[in-house]
């Protein structure tokens, strides 16, 4: 049995992507291993967020890890900021981060793009907090999107460094990296990944959109002027990523559906792709429906919160001692 961790920030309603690349492949894992999946609302603070609308997004984000089939009884689901020691721990990992490898991560390049002077501190320590969140429960693997791979190579580092220094006290993880969806792209804009925060609307798909709303987005997407349904993430990476979505949403493999739309035009594919997502989150809209009018979400996180502190605590026991940072 292997430790598992993931977070998902409560940035937004979580998108198409957010689903296929990581909560979706959270359930059939909590089956065989000791899973903690994580709200991760202090990242989500890493830019302005509404405290109305934060609180009331991780609520949403905890009601859909349930419907998606996250099990309380197999896996600890829990907010954050409700265990400390992510904070803790976030700061000593920021304290043996150099600048110039945080600089360098993609992630930062993209979110201070256009941000002039005001850069919050919080988006360049962001993945020392994120490598934190991680080694405090000892993980063997991270499931996470593509878009996560760098920061996952960073955690390593940095848990390497710790180790050399101070004497083995965390494990090293790996990604656990899906084998499709891991990069659902943006409808409007196919070479940039899918996005909460994407400014464009029909750029996204979001869980909760309603059925009219998908159908009408996936219409919308950026294609190309050629005829052809075909996979080539090149020179066609709009069509690619439809059929992407539509081999995840069928189970269809590419050459399947490059054979059954041979000759067929882009409207009626584009239109089955967006029935295909509706009917591939029709369950998923239906159990949300009941959990988020339940009281269940909070004893979920009460009792998750509990449970991950009582892990968390130790392996920060664990970092005081060998740092020097406890008395005795
Ligand atoms: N487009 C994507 N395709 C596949 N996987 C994706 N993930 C994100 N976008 C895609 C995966 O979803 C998990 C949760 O991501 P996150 O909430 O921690 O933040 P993020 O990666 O920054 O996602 P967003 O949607 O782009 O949020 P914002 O706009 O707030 O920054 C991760 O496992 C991620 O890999």
């Amino acid at each position: 049995m292997s430790v598992i961790f993931s977070g998902v920030q409560p940035s937004g309603t979580i998108t198409l992507g957010n689903y296929l690349g990581a909560i979706r492949r959270f359930v059939p894992l909590q089956e065989e291993h000791q899973c903690f999946y994580c709200i991760v609302n202090q990242h989500a603070i890493t830019v302005p967020q509404d405290p109305a609308i934060l609180r009331q997004n991780t609520r949403n984000l905890a009601a859909l890890y349930l419907a998606a089939g996250i099990d309380p009884a197999k896996a600890t689901l829990f907010v954050q900021s409700e265990v400390p020691e992510h904070a803790l721990l976030g700061w000593v990992m920021t304290s043996i981060s150099y600048v110039g490898e945080l600089e360098r991560m993609t992630q930062y390049k993209d979110k201070i793009a256009g941000r002039g002077e005001s850069i919050p501190a919080g988006l360049l320590t962001y993945p020392p907090l994120m490598a934190a969140d991680i080694l405090l429960y000892q993980a063997d693997y991270v499931p996470v999107g593509d878009d996560q791979k760098q920061h996952i190579e960073l955690t390593r580092n940095l848990a390497e460094r710790f180790n050399n220094r101070f004497g083995e006290v965390f494990t090293i993880p790996d990604i656990h990296a899906a084998q499709v969806g891991a990069r659902i792209m943006s409808l409007q804009e196919p070479t940039k990944k899918m996005s909460k925060s994407d400014p464009n609307q029909n750029a996204t798909i979001f869980v909760l959109d309603e059925p009219d709303q998908i159908i009408k987005k996936m219409k919308r997407a950026t294609t190309d002027s050629d005829t052809q349904i075909r996979f080539d993430k090149e020179n066609k990476p709009g069509i690619s990523n439809l059929i992407s979505i539509l081999s995840i949403c069928t189970g269809k493999n590419v050459a399947k559906i490059e054979a059954e739309y041979e000759g067929k035009g882009y409207g009626q594919f584009k239109q089955d792709v967006g029935e295909a997502v509706v009917e591939l989150l029709r369950p998923l809209q239906e159990k949300y429906h009941e959990y988020i009018q339940s009281n269940y979400i909070d004893e979920v996180l009460d009792a998750g919160a509990i449970k991950a502190h009582e892990v968390a605590a130790k392996t920060m026991q664990r970092v005081n001692e060998v740092m020097g940072l406890a008395r005795k």
